[in-house]
């Protein structure tokens, strides 16, 4: 009687506290359900060492949330920024999947505009002004907050297009504030061969099958690079999407409109299998 009331106890606990590997039923798998396309994000914004970052928690409540303690999400955008809504409204679906999320400003209130083919717009001149001596101290800060303030023990990075880049080079103890527990990369751009490389952290990657930036030789190139790094990796190739689609789709496209949730759910299962504490 005793014993099973113990084990009863220690089986709760244990769902409680182990994390989702292999625990669907402690983890409460989310599903695609909880991502928000349209709306207004639920999240607030604060200033720290002079750079925003919009935080959004997760329902202390939800027994997703219990399941995630400990962990977050450092999400690392576009070149569109907190400006975008739609980054807003996908960081605050990593909270409502159970984990605490920041989104660091990386371009000091000065995003690209939502159309960069706008007259005026230097894309050249705007990627050299945010170059990685620039953007890394930022995600390091963005991480010390979360570590010192929020009390996060691991940080998960998922980055898009822009971000894509710094979800990898956030996995090197050789970059500034780097050495992040895990990472996801949804078509990155501008990511070399010698950051894929240098990965000591699981990661995976969620790319478009029409994507000029991470194109087919670009894949091909980062498979077999991570073919020959030592962490788990996983490449997933999307059918009908393009550049960008793991943020911003056409949701009267039926096809595209599943990849974004397909592609937001790979990352969620991604940091659930390797950045919650087993
Ligand atoms: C865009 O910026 C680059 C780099 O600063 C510069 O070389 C180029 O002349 C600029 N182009 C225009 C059209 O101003
Ligand atoms: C972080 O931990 C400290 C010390 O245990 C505690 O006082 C503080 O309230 C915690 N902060 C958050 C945001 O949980």
């Amino acid at each position: 009687m005793r014993t099973s009331v113990l084990s009863s106890a220690l089986l709760l606990a244990g769902g409680a506290v182990a994390g989702c590997n292999g625990k669907s039923d402690a983890c409460v798998n989310p599903d695609a359900s909880i991502v928000a396309h349209t709306g207004e994000p639920v999240g607030e914004e604060v200033v720290h060492n002079d750079i925003t970052l919009y935080i959004t928690k997760p329902d202390e409540a939800d027994p997703r949330t219990q399941a995630r303690a400990g962990s977050a999400v450092l999400f690392l955008t576009d070149v569109f920024g907190l400006a975008l809504t739609e980054n807003k409204l996908l960081a605050d679906s990593f909270a409502r999947a159970g984990y605490l999320t920041v989104v660091p400003d990386l371009f000091n209130g000065e995003p690209a505009p939502g159309d960069i083919n706008v007259p005026g717009f230097n894309t050249t001149a705007f990627l050299e002004a945010h170059e990685p001596p620039v953007t890394d101290p930022i995600i390091a800060t963005a991480a010390a907050y979360l570590r010192t303030e929020l009390n996060a023990t691991r940080i998960g990075a998922p980055g898009y297009c822009f971000g894509g880049r710094y979800a990898f080079r956030a996995l090197s103890a050789g970059t500034e504030g780097g050495a992040f527990a895990v990472g996801f990369a949804a078509h990155p751009s501008l990511l070399t061969a010698e950051e894929i490389g240098a990965v000591e952290g699981p990661v995976a990657v969620a790319a478009a099958d029409q994507d000029q930036l991470f194109n087919a030789a670009a894949r091909a190139e980062a498979e077999e690079v991570l073919l020959g790094v030592a962490s788990p990796y996983q490449v997933n190739l999307y059918a009908g999407t393009q550049h960008g689609f793991g943020v911003r789709v056409d949701l009267e496209d039926a096809q595209q409109k599943y990849a974004k949730e397909e592609a937001f759910l790979q990352a969620v299962k991604w940091f659930d299998r390797f950045l919650v504490a087993a």
